[in-house]
């Protein structure tokens, strides 16, 4: 027989969302009356917008041509649509970033949870508690953490506690460490950092030598104006970090796929020897290798959302999904529960009633009102009492589902 990674084995559940599924279909099958409402998954529900539809009609008529066919495009995505990110989304904010350092993907999950392999074996990890469990999981299948403990948490990884206390903002550690993950807006707790938040992470990782990998996947979400919507909007990120972006939530990409990463080229790590590495060129090599970029259709669709059309569009698609988010913050606060998020985020992080653990309000939610969400402690062990709904659903589902909790819980 094969040695497998035994790494695997340290991992101490399924991965989240398909363990959430497992218990939703077996209470369907022996409920099989029940009309269930998904506020779990972050999942858009909303049709690609007009313009992107458009876009991808030409793009496979081209393929569909002698002249227009293609084949393998460049890994690092068309120049077309690099051009298009270069120009929306940072040089109109005052930030410069190259079209040679964007890398078109085919999404933040792949993205975020491929990005550890260009960094040693031995690297310390901070990550947030709670946190989107791929930052995690992706590093203990390759090997960067001891054993799961009784509360989910792993030896060896630097946890960065998010609470009511911190307004779920993680602090930098006391110790140095070699990379950090952040997401803001923050998937599950909805929090967002400022200025000040993110200036002081940056200096955290210039001081001890840190790479920040800044998962920015609900950028579009910002309402607030002193919200910076990159890590590149502070001084001195260019040495320190890695962003993320998404074409998924904004532009309902979840089943069409694309999505960004941005590396600096002045960004450095350390090899062996000490010598100084570019970062750009270790990811550049790996995508290469393992990558043949994104389909050209898709990628047409996505230079589509930068059009005033495509633009338009999107803008009503986050406005409709946070009109559900202030309704779930409203409705669930009338009826005395504490809610954070889903201010500058399409989450609502619920605080779970006196005594109910995330999971047995799972249950409950799910036998009183057929309602699905994702309970704080899939998340992390600081997740442990909070329990996330997402807006990503039909207005009137919204409706139904708050209807429900507020009659029937
Ligand atoms: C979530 O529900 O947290 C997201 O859908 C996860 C993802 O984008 O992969």
């Amino acid at each position: 027989m094969a040695r497998i990674n035994d790494n695997y084995l340290k991992l101490s559940a399924g991965y989240l969302f398909p363990e959430i599924s497992r218990r939703v279909n077996a209470f369907q099958r022996s409920h099989p009356g029940a009309s269930l409402i998904r506020l779990g998954i972050g999942d858009v529900v909303l049709p690609l917008p007009g313009a992107v539809v458009s876009a991808m009609h030409d793009a496979v008529d081209e393929m569909g041509s002698e002249s227009g066919f293609r084949g393998y495009g460049p890994e690092q995505g068309y120049e077309f649509l690099r051009e298009a990110i270069a120009d929306n989304d940072y040089r109109s904010r005052g930030v410069d970033i190259a079209v040679d350092e964007i890398f078109v993907s085919d999404g933040s999950k792949c993205d975020s949870g491929n990005i550890q392999e260009i960094f040693a074996g031995e690297a310390l990890v901070a990550i947030p508690d709670p946190v989107y469990p791929v930052y995690l999981d992706t590093n203990v299948m390759a090997g960067r953490s001891g054993k799961a403990s009784e509360d989910g948490s792993y030896e060896g990884i630097v946890y960065l506690p998010c609470t009511e206390d911190n307004a779920f903002l993680p602090e930098p550690p006391q110790q140095p460490v070699d990379i950090v993950y952040l997401c803001f807006p923050n998937n599950p707790t909805g929090s967002v950092a400022r200025r000040t938040d993110l200036e002081s992470w940056v200096a955290y990782a210039r001081d001890c030598g840190a790479v920040l990998l800044y998962d920015s996947a609900y950028e579009a979400y910002i309402s607030e104006q002193d919200v910076p919507h990159s890590i590149f909007e502070i001084e001195g990120a260019r040495d320190v970090a890695i962003e993320f972006r998404s074409f998924s939530k904004s532009a309902g990409f979840t089943g069409t796929r694309c999505a960004y990463v941005v590396v600096p080229r002045s960004l450095e790590g350390r090899a062996a020897d000490g010598s100084a590495v570019s970062l750009h060129q270790l990811w550049n090599r790996r995508h290469c290798t393992k990558f043949n970029g994104v389909s050209y259709p898709v990628q047409a669709g996505a230079a589509a959302v930068y059009t005033d059309q495509g633009q338009r569009e999107v803008r009503e698609r986050v406005d409709y999904y946070m009109a559900n988010a202030a309704h779930i913050r409203r409705s669930l606060s009338e009826s005395g529960l504490g809610v954070y998020g889903g201010v500058n985020a399409p989450y609502v992080w619920v605080k779970t009633p006196e005594g109910l653990g995330s999971w047995d309000f799972f249950d409950h939610l799910l036998e009183s009102t057929h309602v699905v969400g994702t309970p704080g402690a899939g998340f992390g062990s600081c997740g442990e009492g909070y329990f996330r709904l997402s807006a990503f659903a039909k207005a009137e589902q919204v409706e139904e589902a708050m209807t429900r909790i507020r009659t029937k819980l």
